[in-house]
């Protein structure tokens, strides 16, 4: 089960731009390999941040949060055309079966991670489809992020996407983060 929600009270943090430090557009999009009309999923997609560097690839975007404030906060940035609002949460997702070509997640896997939320992503996803998920990792020093003790290791990820019936392709441990892509 994923530990506490992020509270809306801190969403100017998730504006700051030293968080590339733990994650780049360069990275992340070269782990979703977009070909430009691909329908993605955000699973937490707060106010936006890295969802903005995804949206410029894709088809279509949606910005899928279980809280509606930050929706909000991302509506008074500004978005972009092909970006649509789910107010949802990640283990009942208001999509049909194998309707999402892609799913991307960042910072927010340790949130939301069940085994309900994981087969619900194997649901919407198309086979074929893959799910890039990076979060904040159990093997980090903690100096950054929610406390070790509330984080997954990477190992933890290849598990649960594996037994929902996906395939890792990538997978790295870094210093502070773990990056995973599965393809269903
Ligand atoms: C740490 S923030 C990260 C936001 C964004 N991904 C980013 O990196 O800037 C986590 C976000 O996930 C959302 N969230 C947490 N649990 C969720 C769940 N079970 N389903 C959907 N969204 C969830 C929170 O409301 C919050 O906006």
């Amino acid at each position: 089960m994923g530990f506490h929600t992020f509270s809306i009270d801190r969403a100017d943090d998730l504006e700051e731009t030293d968080r590339y430090r733990f994650g780049s557009r360069e990275e992340l999009l070269s782990a979703l390999a977009p070909g430009g009309e691909e329908v993605v999923a955000d699973v937490g997609s707060g106010t936006g941040f890295y969802t903005d560097e995804f949206a410029p690839y894709v088809g279509r975007m949606y910005a899928v949060d279980v809280q509606a404030e930050m929706h909000d906060r991302y509506r008074e940035k500004g978005v972009p055309d092909n970006v649509e609002f789910v107010t949802a949460e990640a283990s009942s997702l208001p999509f049909e079966d194998d309707e999402l070509d892609a799913a991307v997640s960042t910072m927010t896997y340790h949130e939301f991670a069940s085994d309900a939320a994981i087969a619900e992503l194997a649901r919407v996803i198309r086979p074929g489809g893959r799910v890039v998920t990076l979060d904040w990792s159990r093997d980090g020093t903690g100096t950054d992020g929610p406390p070790v003790d509330e984080r997954f290791g990477l190992a933890d990820a290849v598990e649960a996407f594996e037994a929902a019936g996906f395939r890792t392709v990538d997978a790295a441990t870094r210093f502070e983060t773990f990056l995973h892509t599965a393809v269903r």
